[in-house]
């Protein structure tokens, strides 16, 4: 392999960007310059989507207009929930979450009519990504929902953005300590600079395409698991594990087949995560509040045993995986949960590309065959 190449883009510094800052020496994470664990402990999900999207928190008044608008575009379109009734439930729900996106961004006549302006105007864009976070909570209560062979539940006006979110996908008002972990998960997950799925935004918003196409070709990113689909897969190893008395040697096994744990390690974090102890935090008045300690010794043992034999830490995935579980979502749901936040994050970064665009074209080394001639 030449030298110069540089496989995975790792190290590689594509842009700048204004939107959030990821420090691996700190292990720490700034959304526009705010520590991800303050905010979290102290905004409700809109301000920081608003913070994201305007680069400072709102004032009262203006997160009073967001989350007016948010409640205005709540529920499920009929046409949306017409198209995810057609995709059979065994399928992913994040093929659900992808489709509605893009019934959702079809009907928007404004935003692929011309292709000469389909990349849209700041506010045409800021309108749009406030729909679809507005909109998917809706789509992700009810795939979970369908799945269970359950009714759809509408949203309630009189409850704010992760209250509303668990209503929808429960049927029930959940608790203040649900609502408050569940808000913080929202806030973690929002925004990590130029990860694969997002940097899957920028790439397709870089050819002038829509809004609504980047954020598809973002949740196809996000759905593998190597990225988004982390958290899912470490519920599946703490089923397969069972309990903590089983965690060495289940790890024998795994790391003698040269497995690869989810919910550690990370490309950027080497020291660890630094969204891991708040979400962790959140994890344990979860695991209070339901009363279940085994969950956090499987939890504590599996990274104690891992760390000490690897040296590689948990990452976000690690401890929202277990939360979700408690909470009450599916395991299938866990991925689309992540979309609902991040599409926070990716919007905002469609819009930073989009007001300083240069299309994103990077270059190959090719090592096929030489030039050869069809034999005639
Ligand atoms: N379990 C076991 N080994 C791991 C590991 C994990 N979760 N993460 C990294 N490693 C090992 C690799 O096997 C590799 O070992 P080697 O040098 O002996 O081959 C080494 O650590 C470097 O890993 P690599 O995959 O090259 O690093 P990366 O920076 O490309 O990977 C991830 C980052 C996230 C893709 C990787 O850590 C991973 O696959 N984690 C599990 C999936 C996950 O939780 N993703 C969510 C990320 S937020």
């Amino acid at each position: 392999m030449p030298e110069d190449i540089k496989k995975g883009l790792a190290g590689v510094v594509v842009d700048t960007t204004a939107i959030s800052k990821v420090n691996p020496e700190t292990n720490s994470l700034l959304y526009r310059g705010y520590p991800v664990q303050e905010l979290a402990g102290t905004q409700p999900f809109e301000a920081v989507a608003y913070l994201l999207w305007h680069g400072e928190l709102p004032d009262a008044g203006q997160l009073a207009q967001l989350r007016a608008e948010e409640r205005r575009n709540r529920a499920l379109a009929d046409d949306v929930k017409a198209a995810i009734d057609l995709i059979p439930l065994e399928a992913h729900p994040m093929d659900e979450v992808r489709t509605a996106v893009s019934v959702i961004g079809a009907a928007d006549t404004s935003a692929g009519g011309s292709v000469l302006n389909a990349g849209g105007s700041p506010e045409e864009n800021l309108a749009r990504s406030i729909r679809l976070f507005a909109a998917l909570p809706a789509i992700v209560a009810y795939g979970q929902r369908r799945r269970r062979g359950q009714e759809i539940v509408p949203p309630r006006d009189d409850l704010d953005y992760s209250a509303n979110f668990l209503w929808m996908t429960f049927g029930e008002m959940p608790d203040p300590v649900v609502v408050d972990a569940f808000n913080r998960s929202m806030i973690l997950y929002a925004e990590h600079s130029f990860n694969a799925s997002t940097f899957t935004a920028r790439v397709i918003t870089s050819t002038l395409s829509d809004l609504y196409s980047a954020v598809v070709g973002a949740i196809g990113a996000l759905k593998g698991p190597l990225h988004g689909g982390a958290n899912e897969a470490v519920l599946h190893i703490f089923d397969e594990i069972g309990d903590a008395a089983n965690v060495k040697p289940w790890l024998d096994e795994a790391l003698a087949h040269k497995r690869k744990i989810m919910g550690f390690g990370h490309r950027v974090y080497k020291h660890g995560d630094s969204r891991v102890p708040t979400m962790k935090a959140a994890l344990d008045t979860l695991i209070e509040h339901y009363g279940r300690p085994d969950v956090a010794e499987l939890y504590d043992t599996l990274e104690r045993e891992f760390v000490a034999r690897k040296g590689i830490h948990p990452n976000l995935d690690y401890p929202s995986g277990p939360a979700y579980n408690l909470i009450g979502f599916d395991t299938l749901t866990f991925t689309p949960l992540f979309v609902a936040s991040r599409v926070t994050g990716w919007t905002a970064h469609i819009m930073e590309q989009g007001a300083s665009n240069a299309l994103i074209r990077p270059l190959s080394a090719y090592n096929g065959p030489d030039e050869r001639h069809v034999a005639v």
